[in-house]
This record gives structure tokens, C-alpha cells and sequence, in this order.
């Protein structure tokens, strides 16, 4: 229970494909996730990042190496990884609750009284005390991905992965939830994986941000984030976060670079990283 690794990837390997098209996605990556730490993984669009994350759960296995959660090998889907999706997965037909009950009930492994008070708190926690009776449709962007989040906390994972959580909301109503998000991490510990393309995302909410190489994807560099918590968004025009934030670009830039050399595509790409600069 006390060791410090929850999750370890070994020199993990995923392709696609047959022999003769097979296509590497993910190579010779190495990562540790720690306990209690959020840990971001940032990475170019298209370069593997929901294949990591599909790895992680155990819905895809890797062709080499090995992956273990609380030192056992992940061989499938299990409830103590999660994952909360870029898209929402909420079922429109079904209310907040019972959208949030929806999974313990099916499986039936929580008393009935247990699991109504911890969904009302859970609904509590991500502040949607008042839509508790409403559908998806009738929930605000920003509040659906809070359903969403109540919806995977209720069951209590060992680690929790976010597959970019925040992507397509409205800018605003992306740092509303970027410092929600900050919140909950600080408020209660937990271990969480967080994958981004958004480089600023990474460093404000990360203990340590995974930079990753263009696809395949392996680890570039791992940068430990030293913020003080409790963190906010202005402190991302602090100097630290700026050095950091310099740091990992000048990488990306050079992965960026890689990849499309010799087009000008390169700019865009790196023009979506400065977008928020
Ligand atoms: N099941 C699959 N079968 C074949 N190819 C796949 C499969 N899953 C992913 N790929 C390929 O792997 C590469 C990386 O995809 P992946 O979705 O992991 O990237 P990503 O970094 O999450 O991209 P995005 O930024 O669009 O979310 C892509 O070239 C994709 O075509
Ligand atoms: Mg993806």
C-alpha cells in the first residue's frame, strides 16, 4: 500500500496494422505514476497520447513490455483505472444522479443507502447540487464534464485517467475548469493521469508533466512541476512556469520539426502551442 508507483509502464511498444503496414504508435516507453500526484502527459496531436491512455485502462494490451497497477499486470479494463473521455459519455436519457449511480448500481457491489449518499455528496463536490434531476441535454458544456467527473469519482479508483478532459469547451469555461479540476486534486488526493495537448494545461495542473515525442510516442523529458499549491491560473505568468513552459516548448519544437520537415506545416502546429502565451 505505502509504494510510491501506482501505475509503471515498461518500456512499453504498440503498433497497428498487419506485417506488411504495421504501424509503431507507441515505443520503448518508460513512465511511473505516483501516488497522490497528478501527473500530465503532453504531447502533439496525433502522436499517441489515446493510445497510451487505452494501454493504461488495459482496453488495448501492449505487443511489448509490461504494465502493472498497484504491482499487477494490467490485463484488461478494471475499475480502479478509469477513464474520463474528451467526449462525454453521460447517457442522455438518464438524469445527473442517476447518470453518477449508473455503474455501482450495475454492478451491485455498493448497499443502496451507501451509494445514494455518496452520489448526492459526489454531486455536491462538482457543484451540481441543483441540476441533480436534469438530463445531459439540459447541462452547459462545463457541466457536463463535471457530471462526468462525478460519475467516474464514485467509484473510488486507484488511478484516474483523463484523456483530454477539457478539449472543445469554449476558452472560458475551460479555465473554469481547469481551476475546478485544481480544486478537487488539492482538496482530496488522489492519482491521476492527465493527458493534454495544451502545454499551459499540463504545467498549472501537474506535480510532473510527461513530455512526449512525435508519434511513436515515447518519453521526451519529464519535468517535475515545483508551483506552491495551492495553485491558481495567474501563476502561470510567474518566471518558474514561464521557464518551464520555455523549456518543454523548445522540445516540442524540435519534435514538431521532425515530423514535418521540410513543410510549413510546423508552424501551425507550433502556433496552436503559443495560441495562450
Ligand atoms: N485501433 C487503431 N487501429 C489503427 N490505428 C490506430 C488505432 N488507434 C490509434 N491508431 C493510430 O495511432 C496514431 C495515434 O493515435 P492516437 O489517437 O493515440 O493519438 P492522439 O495523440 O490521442 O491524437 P489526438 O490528438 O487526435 O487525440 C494515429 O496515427 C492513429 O491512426
Ligand atoms: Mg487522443
Amino acid at each position: 500500500m505505502n509504494q510510491p508507483d501506482v501505475m509503471i509502464l515498461d518500456n512499453v511498444s504498440k503498433g497497428f496494422g498487419e506485417d506488411w503496414d504495421r504501424e509503431t504508435v507507441v515505443e520503448n516507453l518508460s513512465l511511473t505514476v505516483k501516488r497522490n500526484q497528478l501527473t500530465a502527459i503532453v504531447g502533439p496531436s496525433g502522436c499517441g497520447k489515446s493510445t497510451i491512455v487505452n494501454l493504461l485502462a488495459g482496453f488495448e494490451l501492449p505487443d511489448q513490455g509490461t504494465i502493472t497497477l498497484d504491482g499487477k499486470p494490467v490485463t484488461g479494463p478494471s475499475k480502479n483505472s478509469l477513464v474520463v473521455f474528451q467526449e462525454t459519455a453521460l447517457m442522455p436519457w438518464l438524469t445527473t444522479y442517476q447518470n453518477v449511480v449508473f455503474g455501482p448500481e450495475l454492478r451491485g457491489d455498493m448497499p443502496k443507502n451507501e451509494l445514494k449518499a455518496a452520489a448526492d455528496k459526489m454531486i455536491e463536490t462538482v457543484g451540481l447540487r441543483e441540476f441533480r434531476d436534469k438530463y445531459p441535454l439540459q447541462l452547459s458544456g462545463g457541466m457536463q464534464r463535471r457530471a462526468e467527473l462525478a460519475r467516474a469519482l464514485i467509484n473510488q479508483p486507484l488511478v484516474m485517467i483523463m484523456d483530454e478532459p477539457f478539449r472543445g469547451l469554449d476558452a472560458m469555461t475551460r479555465q473554469l475548469m481547469q481551476e475546478f479540476y485544481m480544486r478537487l486534486c488539492e482538496q482530496e488526493s488522489r492519482t491521476n493521469v492527465f493527458v493534454t495537448s495544451e502545454l499551459e494545461e499540463a504545467i498549472i495542473l501537474a506535480d510532473s508533466v510527461v513530455v512526449l515525442s512525435n508519434k511513436p510516442a515515447s518519453v521526451r523529458e519529464l519535468m517535475q512541476i515545483d508551483l506552491p499549491r495551492p495553485r491558481n491560473l495567474d501563476m502561470l505568468s510567474s518566471p518558474e512556469a514561464y521557464e518551464y513552459k520555455r523549456y518543454a516548448m523548445e522540445i516540442l519544437h524540435e519534435e514538431a520539426l521532425k515530423s514535418f520537415k521540410g513543410t510549413d506545416t510546423s508552424s501551425d502546429f507550433l502556433e496552436a502551442y503559443t495560441r495562450r502565451a
